[in-house]
C-alpha cells in the first residue's frame, strides 16, 4: 500500500497497483429489497471506475469495481406491490405506528449506517472519484442531517397528540405521510441527497422506494442491511437497473404518491409524464441550475476569484449549486480574469486520495460516459464565435480527466452562456449594467441561486433579486448548506423545499381532526 501524495503519471493516474492507496475489492452485488433482501438471479451490470490504471508497457484500463443487479419489469412490480400493500391505504403498520416509534427505527438506522462508514466513502472515492476529504464529508453530513432531523421531528410532533380549543371547536392537527415515495438521488452527492429524502420520507411515515444514481450504485450497497435491519418488512424498497425498465411500469399503475428526485428536469419531466393521474402525484423535485457569479466594480478581487473558484470547480463543477457563469463588470474584467486564470491553471489535478492541497479544490476524474466530449462541443462553440480560452492550459485531457477551462468574452450566441454545463468550464461575461445581470435571470429557464461580489447595496440588491432566485449571497459561494436552511428554486430549477426544516413537511400532509366540545 502506497498513501503518499505524489502526483504520478498522466495528470496522476496511477501507474499501477503500487501507486493506490488500497486495491479496490471488487463488490458483486447480488441482492436488492423487496420487503426482505432478495437475491437477483439474472442479468448485472458492471461497473467501472473513472480512475484508470496507465501502467507503463500495459493497455491503460478502467480500474474494475464490481457489478449491480440489472432488475427486470416484474421485479420493479414486486417491489411496488410490496410497498402498496405495505402502505395499505395509510393503515399499514408503519404509517399507523405512533411517531415516537418510528424514531427508534431511525436511530437504530444510524448505529447501522455508521459502522458501514468506511465501506461507502471508499465507494464513493472510487466510484464518483469524490476526494477523500468530501468523500467522509459527504457521509458525515448525512448521519448529521438525520440526527437533527429527529430533533426537528420531535418539535414538529409536540402538542399534535391532544386536542385543543378553536373557535368553537375541540381539534388536533397532526401530520401524515403522503403513501409510497419514490426516491432518487443525483450521481454527484449520491448518499447525501439520495438519504436526506429518504430518510425525512420514512420517519413521516410514508413507504419509500428508493432507486440509486446512474453512478454511485454500489456505495449503496452497504445500506440494504442497514434499511433491513432497522425498518419493518416493505418500508424500504430497492430499484437497481436501468430506469426505463425498472420506473416505467411504476409510474404508469398511478400508485406512486409522491416523487423525489434531483437531478436533470429532462429525466424528471420523462418519468412525470407517465403517471396517469398528475394532480395526484406529489413532487419535490430538485432539477437544473445556472448560478450567476457577479463581480461589482467595488469588488475585493482577491476574495471574489478565491469564491469563483470553490464555487465554480469543486468536485470539478459537477455540482447543481456551482457557479455555472459569471458576470464581471468591464472596469475590472481584465484584473479578475488574469487573477482567475492564473488560479485556476495553479489547481491540482490528481486522484481523489491526492487531495491535500491548499491551492484550491483538486480536479478529479469524471465518471459520466461522455462528459469530455460534451465539454469540448461548448469550448468549440464558444471558440468559433469569438471566445478566448484564458488560461494557460485550457481543456487539456488525459483520460477521464480535463484541465478546467476560462471562457471570455462570452455572448448569449454561445451555447454555454444558457446551458448548465455541469462540468470544469467557467464562461465569464463582461457587463457595463447591472440590468444586463437582471436581464439573464429574467430570460433564463433557471432560478436557484446567485452570489454578488460588492461592497454595497446588499438590502437593494437582495429585494431586487429575492424575487428571481432562491437564495442571494454575498461575498460567498452558492450552496446549500447549511443544512437547517431552505434549498429550492425558481422557475425549472425545483419544486418544493428541502432542509433539516421543510422535507419533514414536505414529505407530509396536515390533517384536521376536529369535534364539537
Ligand atoms: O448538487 C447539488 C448539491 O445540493 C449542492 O450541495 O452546495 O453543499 O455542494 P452543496
Amino acid at each position: 500500500m502506497n498513501n503518499n501524495n505524489a502526483i504520478g503519471g498522466i495528470f496522476g493516474f496511477p501507474r499501477g497497483l503500487d501507486e493506490i492507496p488500497e486495491h479496490m475489492q471488487p463488490m458483486e452485488q447480488r441482492t436488492y429489497l423487496d420487503g426482505t433482501i432478495k437475491t437477483h438471479e439474472g442479468a448485472f451490470q458492471p461497473v467501472i471506475s473513472p480512475i484508470i490504471n496507465k501502467e507503463p508497457m500495459k493497455l491503460e484500463t478502467p480500474f474494475y469495481l464490481g457489478s449491480y443487479p440489472l432488475m427486470t419489469v416484474a421485479q420493479a412490480e414486486s417491489v411496488l406491490a410490496t410497498a402498496v400493500k405495505t402502505w395499505n391505504l395509510g393503515m399499514g403498520a408503519w404509517p399507523m405506528m405512533p411517531w415516537q416509534e418510528r424514531i427508534t427505527c431511525v436511530e437504530k438506522f444510524i448505529a447501522l449506517m455508521k459502522a458501514r462508514r468506511e465501506d461507502i466513502v471508499r465507494m464513493l472515492i472510487w466510484e464518483i472519484c469524490k476526494t477523500v476529504k468530501d468523500a467522509y464529508k459527504e457521509f458525515d453530513r448525512t448521519i448529521e442531517y438525520i440526527e437533527k432531523t429527529i430533533v426537528e421531528y420531535r418539535l414538529l410532533n409536540q402538542g399534535t397528540d391532544t386536542f385543543r380549543e378553536t373557535e368553537g371547536f375541540m381539534t388536533r392537527v397532526p401530520r401524515n405521510p403522503l403513501g409510497v415515495v419514490l426516491c432518487m438521488g443525483p450521481f454527484n452527492y449520491p448518499l447525501n441527497e439520495t438519504l436526506t429524502i429518504i430518510i425525512p420520507a420514512l420517519i413521516m411515515g410514508n413507504v419509500v422506494i428508493y432507486k440509486p444514481a446512474k453512478y454511485g450504485v454500489l456505495l449503496m450497497e452497504p445500506l440494504l442491511e442497514c434499511f433491513a435491519q432497522s425498518f419493518p418488512e416493505g418500508v424500504v424498497g430497492s430499484l437497481y437497473g436501468e430506469g426505463p425498465t425498472v420506473i416505467t411500469s411504476l409510474m404508469e399503475s398511478g400508485k406512486i404518491d409522491c416523487l423525489a428526485f434531483i437531478g436533470s428536469g429532462k429525466v424528471a419531466d420523462g418519468i412525470i409524464k407517465k403517471h396517469p393521474f398528475p394532480h395526484r402525484l406529489r413532487l419535490i423535485l430538485g432539477l437544473g441550475a445556472k448560478n450567476l457569479g457577479v463581480i461589482f466594480p467595488d469588488a475585493d478581487i482577491d476574495l471574489a476569484v478565491k469564491e469563483c473558484i470553490t464555487g465554480s470547480l469543486t468536485f470539478n463543477g459537477q455540482r447543481c449549486t456551482a457557479l455555472k457563469i459569471l458576470f464581471v463588470h468591464r472596469s475590472l474584467a481584465h484584473t479578475f480574469i488574469e487573477k482567475f486564470s492564473a488560479a485556476v491553471d495553479a489547481l491540482p489535478l490528481g486522484m481523489p486520495w491526492n487531495d491535500t492541497s491548499s491551492t484550491g479544490p483538486i480536479q478529479t476524474p469524471m465518471p459520466e460516459v461522455g462528459k469530455i466530449g460534451w465539454m469540448w462541443d461548448y469550448i468549440t462553440d464558444a471558440t468559433s464565435q469569438g471566445a478566448r480560452t484564458k488560461n494557460l492550459r485550457a481543456g487539456q485531457v488525459s483520460g477521464t480527466m480535463m484541465v478546467p477551462a476560462v471562457l471570455y468574452p462570452v455572448t448569449p450566441a454561445m451555447k454555454i452562456y444558457h446551458e448548465e454545463q455541469f462540468g470544469p468550464i467557467v464562461p465569464i461575461v463582461p457587463y457595463d449594467d447591472f440590468e444586463e445581470v437582471i436581464d439573464y435571470l429574467e430570460h433564463s429557464p433557471y432560478g436557484q441561486q446567485i452570489s454578488l461580489f460588492t461592497k454595497s447595496n446588499i438590502d437593494l440588491l437582495s429585494r431586487q433579486l429575492a424575487n428571481l432566485v432562491g437564495r442571494v449571497n454575498f461575498d460567498t459561494q452558492c450552496q446549500r448548506g447549511p443544512d437547517i436552511l431552505p434549498f429550492n428554486g425558481r422557475k425549472d430549477s425545483a419544486m418544493g423545499t428541502l432542509s433539516i426544516y421543510d422535507a419533514l413537511r414536505s414529505f407530509s400532509i396536515r390533517t384536521v381532526i376536529a369535534k364539537k366540545p
